[in-house]
């Protein structure tokens, strides 16, 4: 990968963003299923992935794919509504050029939400996990090629890379809310198969509680950056090999859609509550 073609892409797209991320602070991305957020938020204002320049079309039935502006209470929001994942074929600068440009523009604070797999017993479809700490299990870092520049430093650390302090507040204002939520750590793979149930059995020894095939690029991708994330994994199924598992890419999207509202009604007293 050709460090300044990558960048150059991602000043390209923050460009085309500039005039509707001025003064926002919040990103949020929307993981499958979970896209009608931005019916819920105030003065929306949208512009297709296909009008912003070097953005990927998403592809993917569930991923509408826009950048969206609007306000929840006093703070000004940045959505991601739909993302780009790497099992679309697309080149892991490709799946992180929007987030990054996001980051370029000012935003600080990102909340990334996903659909996935329950692989701790208690989990089941419906319930929201906090993200705690991810695997990285894609075979590839968002970093690859790059070295220290505009988009972080060559060897980031990760520790902490989901902020504890954001993720405190998050489970704060889930409690006040009476929204059930757990923690626990998100295992990304690259897709777009599901897993076995050997592999799930491996993620459980791994120590990972749900599985995706999303989010862990972004996360690194910003963390490079020094923004500061908090991460909701909507748990849409029992992983493969759990007892009822149903692994359906249609179901997973209306099991998501299901969970939408509680998910939302968290997005919101999260951003609402003062930082
Ligand atoms: N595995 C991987 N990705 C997923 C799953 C799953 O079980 N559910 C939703 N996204």
């Amino acid at each position: 990968m050709d460090e300044s073609a990558v960048i150059r892409d991602v000043e390209g797209t923050a460009r085309a963003l500039a005039g509707l991320a001025q003064g926002a602070t919040l990103g949020i991305v929307l993981g499958s299923g979970l896209s009608r957020f931005v019916d819920t938020i105030d003065e929306p204002r949208g512009l297709p992935f296909a009008r912003v320049p070097n953005m990927p079309i998403a592809r993917v039935h569930g991923h509408e794919g826009a950048f969206v502006r609007g306000r929840l209470g006093a703070t000004e929001v940045l959505i991601m509504q739909g993302r780009v994942h790497l099992y679309e074929g697309h080149p892991v600068d490709a799946t992180v050029r929007g987030v990054r440009a996001m980051r370029l523009l000012g935003v600080e604070t990102f909340v990334l939400t996903n659909a996935a797999g329950g692989i701790r017993d208690d989990l089941e479809p419906g319930d929201l996990l906090a993200i705690e700490d991810h695997l990285n299990l894609t075979g590839i870092d968002p970093g690859v090629g790059l070295g220290d520049s505009v988009l972080g430093p060559r060897f980031p650390d990760l520790t902490g890379i989901w902020d504890p302090g954001l993720r405190r507040k998050l489970l704060e204002v889930a409690a006040a809310a009476e929204l059930r939520i757990t923690a626990g750590v998100y295992a990304g793979r690259l897709g777009p198969s599901y897993e076995t149930p050997a592999e799930v059995r491996m993620l459980r020894t791994f120590g990972a509680d749900a599985v995706g095939m999303s989010t862990v690029l972004e996360a690194i991708a910003l963390r490079r950056m020094g923004a500061k994330l908090v991460g909701i994994s909507c748990i849409t199924n029992r992983a493969a090999g759990r007892e009822g598992a149903v692994l359906d890419h249609a179901d997973v999207q209306d099991r998501a859609a299901e969970a939408g509202d509680r998910l939302h009604r968290l997005l919101r007293a999260f951003a609402e509550a003062p930082a």
